[in-house]
């Protein structure tokens, strides 16, 4: 039986399984590694224009999708992602809260209308995201954990010919998170000075798969070295900083941080804007800037770089301990985690989970229903 909707407008078909042939959720003593494990169900919703556009959400059974050999998606590299987490927020299980997922809408909506795709209506999206979340928000770790959201849009047309796809598949999975990375507290991040993630006029500040398969051998080389991170410079000097993998770099010196300006080949962090936006709150100086390389790499040795962390919704804030450029290692305040990225991590998280006020209203509660 179809039921309407309890977040928005848009009609809301639910095949929930029984509750005796659901999985038992981790909990934060369990071995989770991320992204591995799914919830119970996923949320699935076909843009269709023979059928007059968006049908209704559907929220079914996790599982995988049938789908032609020749369909778009497997050819043209139409398909983007958003990555967003739930967080208990409260003292009660079905105390949910998403973060600030009103600009994970707006980067889903800009990353498809670059890719030259149906971009999602707003309010589809956070309805979509709501409704999943409040089926499954049983499976989201409390603190340190989360339940982290991974919704996606792909071509569903068929035929090789290159073209924009008419018809496309918006939907979204869930997964218990612990930790990003396996080295909770800081990671090595290596200067890639040959390939670059993004050029000026290209998809870099849209969340699109390419951008992440074009960045795996220099992944590759990184950890080769020992470095868990591509720190990335810019596409036409090779000197200027970009992003560290998937996080935004930030750089810190007494009471001011720096991090890169959006060129437009750099993913427009979430967690960038929340920092900054909390930073300033603190009474630190913000400068988003060009950022020299070699100058932070000299600031590092000489110590006058104090720390630098990266952000981002799955790896939070995680402090660089220090860079690797070709053989040479250069620590960043003796490879220890400074009180200004402690600081901002802490505030971060705090209202995140509902542990501070949330004087931005950056919380939006999930209403939680037992199903
Ligand atoms: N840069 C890249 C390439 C990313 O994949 C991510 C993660 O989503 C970020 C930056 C950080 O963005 P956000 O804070 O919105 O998660
Ligand atoms: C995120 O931080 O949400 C991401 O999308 C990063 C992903 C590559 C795991």
């Amino acid at each position: 039986m179809p039921q309407s909707s309890v977040f928005g407008s848009n009609r809301v078909l639910k095949n929930l399984l029984p509750r005796h042939k659901r999985k038992t959720p981790p909990t934060l003593a369990d071995d989770v590694p991320f992204g591995r494990i799914h919830t119970d169900h996923m949320l699935v919703c076909d843009f269709l224009p023979q059928k007059g556009g968006w049908q209704p959400l559907e929220i079914m059974p996790y599982g995988p999708f049938e789908l032609s050999p020749d369909s778009v998606v497997f050819h043209y590299g139409q398909q983007i992602f958003e990555g967003m987490k739930a967080y208990r927020s409260g003292v009660r299980e079905d105390e949910v809260s998403l973060f600030r997922p009103q600009l994970n809408a707006k980067r889903f909506f800009h990353s498809a209308t670059r890719l030259g795709m149906e971009p999602v209506p707003e309010d589809l999206f956070l309805q979509a995201v709501k409704e999943l979340v409040n089926v499954d928000y049983e499976w989201t770790l409390p603190m340190p954990g989360a339940l982290y959201i991974r919704p996606a849009l792909i071509p569903l047309d068929q035929g090789v010919s290159y073209r924009a796809s008419q018809a496309y598949r918006f939907f979204i999975i869930l997964s218990p998170a612990k930790n990003y990375y396996a080295k909770e507290t800081s990671v090595t991040v290596a200067v890639e000075r040959s390939d670059v993630r993004a050029v000026p006029g290209g998809v870099g500040e849209a969340k699109c798969g390419g951008n992440y398969a074009g960045a795996l051998p220099a992944l590759a080389r990184a950890r080769a070295k020992g470095a868990e991170q591509v720190l990335w410079l810019d596409g036409l000097e090779h000197r200027y900083v970009e992003e560290v993998g998937a996080m935004n770099a930030v750089f810190v010196y007494d009471d001011r941080i720096e991090t890169p300006g959006l060129s437009g080949s750099i993913l427009p962090g979430v967690t960038r804007r929340s920092v900054i936006e909390l930073a300033r709150h603190m009474g630190l100086r913000v400068e988003e800037t060009r950022i020299d390389i070699n100058q932070v790499l000299d600031d590092a040795r000489s110590g006058a770089l104090k720390e630098a962390f990266g952000c981002g919704t799955a790896a939070v804030i995680s402090a660089i301990d220090s860079f690797l450029d070709g053989d040479e290692r250069i620590a960043v305040n003796q490879g220890k985690i400074g009180t200004t990225t402690l600081r901002l991590k802490e505030a971060l998280v705090s209202i995140q989970t509902g542990k501070a006020p949330d004087p931005f209203a950056w919380r939006v509660a999930v209403q939680c229903n037992a199903h």
